[in-house]
C-alpha cells in the first residue's frame, strides 16, 4: 500500500506508540512530522535511518498556537498534511487512583491533552487536508473507554470523549472528503503502561489476557496494521467508526 507522496503528522511520537505508527507509516513511503512535548529527535532519527524523510517538532497539543505552529512547520518542510495521527495523550504520566482520590488538577490536564488536544491539532491540520481534497484523522482511544477501567476515571472518561469527537467530527468532515475514525486498544507494552502499572504489570497482564479471546499479550506490532489500514485508500469508505485492537475482549 505506497502513500509516496503524501505526510503524516503524529502527535505524542517521542516514543511508546508514537514513534511506531511514524515508522509504519514512514514505511509506506509518508513523510512524517513527529511530535510531543519531549523532543522527538530520537524518533525522528530512526525513521530517516530507515530510509525516510521525518521532521520533528515540539508541540504542546492543549494550545492552539503551538498546534498551528506545528502544522505550519509540517506544510512549509514537505507542502501538505494527509493524515493526522491524534496520538498525544497523558497515559503513562498519570497517577491512578479511587475516583474520590484523583487530583483535581491531574484530571483537568488529563482532558485538556487526552481530548482537546485532539480538537486543537484537527483545527491545525484540517485545512491543507481540505485544500488536497481529503484526507484522515485517526484518534487513538482506548478498551478502558468501552470497558469501563476502575482507578483511572479521568484517563477513561476522556477516552470516552475520543469516540464522541471521532463520531461528530467525522459528521463534520465527510463533505470534504476527511475520514475520523478511531482506534481503542487493550494493554499494549509501551514504556508508557510500565510506568503507569508499576511493578502490577505482570499481574495485570495476566488479567488483561484472561479476558481476551485471544490469550496472549498486545504488542505494538499488531497496532501499526491498523493505523495503516486507516491512513490508507484501503479504507477510504470508512469514517466515523472506533475499530477495536484488544484480542477480542469486547465486540462492538
Ligand atoms: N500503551 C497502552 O497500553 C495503551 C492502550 C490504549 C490506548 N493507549 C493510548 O495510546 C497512545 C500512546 O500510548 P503510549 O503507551 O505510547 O503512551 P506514552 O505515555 O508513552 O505516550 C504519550 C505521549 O504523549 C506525549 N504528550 C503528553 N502530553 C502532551 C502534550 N500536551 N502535547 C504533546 N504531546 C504530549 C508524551 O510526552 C508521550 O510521549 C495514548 O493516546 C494512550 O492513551 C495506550
Amino acid at each position: 500500500m505506497s502513500m509516496e507522496g503524501k505526510v503524516a503528522v503524529i502527535t505524542g511520537a517521542a516514543r511508546g506508540l508514537g514513534a511506531a505508527f511514524a515508522q509504519e507509516l514512514s514505511g509506506m513511503g509518508m513523510a512524517v512530522v513527529v511530535c510531543d512535548v519531549r523532543d522527538c529527535d530520537e524518533t525522528a532519527a530512526a525513521v530517516k535511518k530507515s530510509g525516510g524523510k521525518a521532521l520533528s517538532s515540539k508541540v504542546d497539543v492543549t494550545s492552539a498556537e503551538s498546534a498551528q505552529v506545528m502544522a505550519a512547520a509540517a506544510v512549509k518542510a514537505f507542502g501538505r498534511i494527509d493524515v493526522l495521527v491524534n496520538n498525544a495523550a497523558m497515559y503513562g504520566n498519570l497517577h491512578n487512583g479511587r475516583f474520590t482520590d484523583l487530583d483535581e488538577q491531574e484530571w483537568d490536564a488529563c482532558m485538556a491533552v487526552n481530548v482537546k488536544g485532539l480538537w486543537q491539532c484537527a483545527k491545525a491540520c484540517v485545512p491543507s487536508m481540505r485544500e488536497q481534497g481529503g484526507g484522515s484523522v485517526i484518534n487513538i482511544s482506548s478498551l478502558a473507554a468501552i470497558f469501563g477501567m476502575p482507578n483511572a476515571l479521568h484517563y477513561a472518561t476522556s477516552k470516552g470523549a475520543v469516540i464522541g469527537f471521532t463520531r461528530a467530527l467525522a459528521r463534520e468532515l465527510g463533505r470534504d472528503n476527511i475520514r475520523v475514525n478511531a482506534i481503542a486498544p487493550s494493554m499494549v507494552w509501551t514504556p508508557g503502561t510500565r510506568e503507569i502499572m508499576g511493578n502490577q504489570v505482570d499481574r495485570f497482564a495476566e488479567v488483561v489476557r484472561n479476558g481476551q479471546t485471544l490469550r496472549r499479550n498486545l504488542e505494538t506490532d499488531d497496532l501499526v496494521g491498523t493505523v495503516a489500514y486507516l491512513a490508507g485508500d484501503m479504507s477510504k469508505f470508512v469514517t466515523g467508526q472506533t475499530i477495536m485492537v484488544d484480542g477480542g475482549t469486547v465486540y462492538l
